[in-house]
């Protein structure tokens, strides 16, 4: 198995590169970040220019090499773009983060049509282009690490996030798939399923109409910067997944092996999420 840092050893270039797609906020730009401070050149995907210029300065000042790249990940040719990009600019591509996501709060029966068709040329096609875009540089150089971010309720579903999940888990299935096609051709697929994390997400969309407030009042949530981190560190590393949190493990573990008591763990969950939302509204 090849080290944490093989890809800082290995780059012939002055410094091995990472791409990170949602790179403006949160985990994406916490996993920036963690690249940075290990010496990578790091190019930022995400739509508000703005806010990737900001990043890019804190990972200037983290001794990392920014490149920002505005792009929105549902259009597949702005993705491929970025990449060839990226491939002009610095020379390769050793990791590629998909990690642009975002979610939506609604019952499986009041769910909407096109909120559905969104949140799934996101979470899983724009994943899916980032995939098959870093693949082909990938392959042709026998080296590369993909990671892609699913959630926790990527592996068990959870009341109110029907949709979401179920983009999450078309995530954990396509990854699984291309892990073990990659592998060949020395390309390493992780999935990387955080647990819930204090970022914008549940800031924006109906998450922040919906249930925003209420999520903000559970205090089992994590940082951002420890995924991060996890993920500069597993860079190079044959891992299949990441999976944060005692608690997200155990609900991983559980769902695997008696659905019917994680459906009883769900209930007591639906229960605590309402009376959360009765008492914030
Ligand atoms: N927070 C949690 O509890 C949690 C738990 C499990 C998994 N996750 C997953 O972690 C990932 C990052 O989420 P986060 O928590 O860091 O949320 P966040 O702070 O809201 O960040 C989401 C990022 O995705 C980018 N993005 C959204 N739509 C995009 C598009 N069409 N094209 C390009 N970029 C787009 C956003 O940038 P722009 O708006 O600038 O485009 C932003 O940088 C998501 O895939 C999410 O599903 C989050």
């Amino acid at each position: 198995m090849r080290s944490a840092d093989a890809f800082l050893m290995e780059s012939p270039g002055p410094k091995p590169v990472a791409l990170i797609t949602g790179a403006s906020s949160g985990i994406g730009r916490a996993t920036a970040e963690a690249f940075a401070q290990r010496g990578y050149a790091v190019a930022l995907v995400a739509r508000r220019a703005e806010r990737l210029e900001e990043v890019a300065q804190a990972c200037r000042q983290a001794g990392g090499e920014p490149f920002v790249l505005p792009a929105d990940v549902v259009r597949r040719d702005q993705v491929e773009q970025a990449i060839a990009r990226t491939i002009e600019r610095f020379g390769r591509l050793d990791v590629m983060v998909n990690n642009a996501g975002y979610g939506v709060f609604a019952s499986v029966m009041e769910l909407d049509e096109q909120e559905l068709r969104r949140v799934f040329d996101v979470n899983f096609f724009g994943l899916w282009y980032g995939t098959v875009a870093a693949a082909r540089v990938m392959v042709p150089q026998r080296s590369g690490h993909i990671f892609n971010v699913s959630s926790i309720i990527g592996k068990r579903g959870t009341p109110f996030h029907g949709a979401y999940c179920a983009t999450k888990f078309a995530v954990c299935g396509l990854s699984e798939s291309a892990r073990v096609e990659l592998r060949p051709y020395g390309v390493h697929v992780t999935v990387v399923c955080p647990a819930m994390t204090r970022t914008e997400f549940f800031s924006q969309g109906s998450m922040a109409r919906r249930a925003g407030r209420a999520f903000s009042r559970f205090s089992r949530t994590m940082a951002p910067e420890p995924i991060g981190q996890a993920i500069a560190r597993t860079a190079g590393r044959r891992k299949p997944e990441l999976v944060f949190t005692l608690g997200g493990k155990f609900l991983a573990l559980i769902s695997a092996l008696s659905p019917r008591v994680a459906d009883g763990m769900m209930e007591m969950y639906r229960r605590e999420l309402l009376k959360e939302m009765e008492e914030v509204t």
